[in-house]
């Protein structure tokens, strides 16, 4: 095994890119080509991009074995330009790192054509490294406004880790079943409970509904959100109260009867969304800010209270998702808002539902075990103060 290739193939790979990095492996690179083509024509973005990467990596050491230098050439200066357009790690893949391991080979390939040596001669070729999975086998998650938008990534994402998960909705029920069915295509159970979670009596229902169908509760992600925008002066005491309730009030009480089903299992991990606006002044925000906020302080007290049953809690504040709930925005209505955040945001494009919930997957495992009653910012950067020198000077 090349020790200078730490690609990590993390979960969750299809079955076919798993086929695609045996046959990469055992130096098949057809048929890893193949395989990760196939990934990747039956996948969507972010999964999509990190397939692409591997098919440039089969197609490099295709070409090598076939004493193509130049194929090889240009399809490593194609992964170079990925390093600029994605992240260093996409979906487990390190990118970066796998360019790392590719660039050296085809220098050496480079140094043998000039030597007049046969192309492959003394070249080890890299090898893909599966690392243990983030598992949630046996684990049950509840995710609060789960038919849609982030809290349908965050169910999927705990499914595909091996989780059974509870499915929760207000208003659109089809959207809802739709991501139960797609949890159960992956082989894992799911319950679709309609609930406000701003009304009480409906959380009971919902955490009844998660005990009699799964016996107990592991992890517990508010994700659900709503809110009445618009600016300081046009907010009515109704606005705020829905708002609050939906956002804020439901983390605590949903959290009081999440912590007996998690300390009878030993423990267990909660994890709220909030947003910038908690600390951010945004246009016609100030009812959901102010529930944001409150819904940090509210991790910051569950995070100590409930920590020794073993409860681990905190938050992410995620920067601009393309979800629906950008439609009720009226800012982002006709004005390429989307445009000049992508172009100031750092890490170059818009965060997805998926990273977000790659993070929250994170702060539920022991990995993560030492991080309490934080709120984990995932804007890419946006966030960060950046000035031109012209600015600065
Ligand atoms: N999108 C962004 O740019 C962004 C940025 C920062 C933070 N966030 C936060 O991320 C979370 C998810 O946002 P999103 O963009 O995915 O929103 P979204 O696409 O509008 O989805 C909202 C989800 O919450 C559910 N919901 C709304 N009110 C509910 C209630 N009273 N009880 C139960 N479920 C309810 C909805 O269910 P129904 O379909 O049944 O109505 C839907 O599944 C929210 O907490 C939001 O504040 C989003």
């Amino acid at each position: 095994m090349n020790p200078s290739l730490e690609a990590a193939c993390a979960q969750p790979l299809s079955p076919l890119a798993r086929q695609g990095v045996a046959e990469f492996n055992r130096g098949a690179y057809f048929e890893a080509h193949e395989a990760f083509e196939a990934a990747w024509q039956a996948e969507s973005a972010p999964v999509r991009e990190m397939y692409q990467a591997l098919v440039q990596a089969a197609a490099v050491c295709l070409h090598l074995k076939r004493g193509n230098l130049t194929g090889a050439r240009k399809v490593l200066k194609r992964c170079e330009g990925h390093l600029e357009t994605l992240p260093p790690r996409c979906q487990g893949i390190e990118i970066a790192t796998l360019h790392a391991a590719l660039l050296p080979l085809v220098e050496a390939a480079r140094a043998n054509a000039a030597a007049g040596r046969p192309l492959t001669e003394g070249l080890t070729f890299p090898r893909l490294a599966a690392t243990p999975p983030q598992s949630f086998a046996g684990k049950v998650a509840l995710v609060t406004g789960s038919g849609r938008g982030i809290g349908r990534a965050i169910a999927l994402h705990f499914a595909r880790r091996g989780a059974d998960v509870v499915v929760n909705f207000f208003r659109n029920r089809a959207p809802a079943e739709e991501t139960a069915d797609q949890i159960r295509a992956l082989g894992r159970k799911a319950l679709v409970v309609k609930a406000n979670v701003g009304e009480i009596a409906d959380l009971d229902t919902l955490f009844e509904a998660t005990e009699k169908a799964f016996g107990g509760l592991d992890i517990l992600v508010h994700n659900a959100a709503s809110g009445y925008n618009r600016p300081a002066m046009q907010q009515k005491p109704r606005g705020w109260d829905w708002t609050m309730n939906i956002n804020a009030r439901s983390f605590l009480f949903a959290a009081q009867r999440a912590a007996p089903l998690m300390a009878a299992r030993g423990g267990g991990a909660m994890v709220a969304v909030s947003s910038p606006g908690s600390v951010r002044v945004l246009p016609e925000y100030v009812v959901v800010g102010a529930s944001k906020a409150a819904l940090e302080a509210i991790t910051r007290y569950l995070a100590v209270e409930l920590a020794p049953q073993g409860i681990v809690v905190n938050a992410v504040s995620p920067g601009v998702v393309l979800t629906d709930a950008l439609k009720h925005f009226a800012t982002f209505r006709g004005n390429d808002i989307i445009g000049e955040v992508e172009a100031a945001t750092p890490a170059g494009r818009l965060v997805t539902p998926e990273d977000v919930a790659a993070v929250v997957g994170f702060l539920c495992t022991p990995e993560a075990a030492m991080i309490r009653g934080q709120v984990i910012w995932i804007d890419g950067g946006y966030s960060l103060p950046m000035r031109t020198a012209q600015e600065a000077s």
